[in-house]
């Protein structure tokens, strides 16, 4: 049995995650603000929740919350982290405060509660750290300037920590394409509302059951990096080889 603490867990990725954890006999510990729905999945699988509730921009309260988890379960084998809000609105219509909102949550929330996890790991010597990116971590497209900034930071962070860490801690960035989960419905516009609607390109998408299972593959597998999705991962590469097409495609691609 390990222990997998789980960032987001209240919602889509995280909670299909969290589900196909516990259903296989893990221990789980899940994290988000809406409480009640963590609640809701404690009384599905009891006892292997363990129910953390926190804000990814409070991280000063890191520090108590993972020492308390740590002396109720001893270890955490695998962190996930997944929580993070998306955006829907072009750089020119986006204020700086939308911009500092997604990196509140999406990177300094999420460096530093690793940073609070990460000495017990070292401890072991032993563990795995999941970072959910994005395909837009690895390439811009129109109406995601602050989120896609938000998620190529992480891979500067992470792929930089991977370097200082013994192989025996792995560090995993996956790049999810389209899920059909609520992120658009939970993304921020340009003034700091959420969009409230449910894109096309989600609508339409693999389900979050689908990419947990192979999300947790591949973390059984400790790759360092992955992509999940459609066709959208191509992206990945045409970028890579021809930038020139790529830069082409994209002004028309269809992102929402
Ligand atoms: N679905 C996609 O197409 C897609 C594609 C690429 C990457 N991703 C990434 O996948 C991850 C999961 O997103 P999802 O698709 O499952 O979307 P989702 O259904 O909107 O879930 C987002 C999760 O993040 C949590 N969260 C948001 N703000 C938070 C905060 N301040 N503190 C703590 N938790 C917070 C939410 O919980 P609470 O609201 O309860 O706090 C929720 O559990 C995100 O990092 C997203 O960027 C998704």
């Amino acid at each position: 049995m390990k222990t997998v603490w789980i960032t987001g867990a209240s919602s889509g990725i995280g909670e299909a995650l969290a589900i196909e954890y516990a259903k296989a006999g893990h221990r789980v510990i899940v994290s988000a603000r809406s409480t009640e729905k963590l609640e809701k999945l404690k009384s599905k699988y009891q006892q292997n929740i363990i129910v953390i509730p926190l804000d990814l921009s409070e991280y000063s309260d890191f520090k108590a919350l993972v020492q308390e988890a740590i002396d109720r379960v001893g270890k955490v084998d695998i962190l996930i982290n997944n929580g993070g809000i998306s955006q829907r609105s072009y750089a020119k219509d986006t204020s700086i405060d939308v911009l500092k909102k997604i990196f509140e949550v999406n990177v300094f929330g999420t460096i530093a509660l690793t940073n609070e996890i990460l000495p017990f790991m070292l401890k072991e010597r032993a563990g795995s750290i999941v970072t959910i990116s994005s395909l837009v971590g690895k390439f811009g497209t129109p109406l995601r300037s602050s989120y896609s900034a938000s998620k190529h930071a992480l891979h500067g962070y992470f792929d930089s920590l991977r370097a200082e860490l013994p192989e025996q801690i792995n560090v995993l960035m996956c790049c999810p394409g389209f899920v059909k989960t609520n992120v658009s419905v939970n993304a921020l516009v340009g003034d700091g509302s959420v969009q409230g609607k449910m894109d096309n390109a989600q609508n339409n998408a693999m389900s979050a059951q689908d990419f947990a299972k192979k999300l947790i593959s591949k973390i059984e597998a400790k790759k360092s990096e992955v992509y999940i999705g459609g066709k959208e991962v191509f992206g990945v590469y045409l970028k890579r080889y021809l930038p020139s097409i790529f830069e082409k495609i994209i002004r028309k691609a269809k992102v929402n």
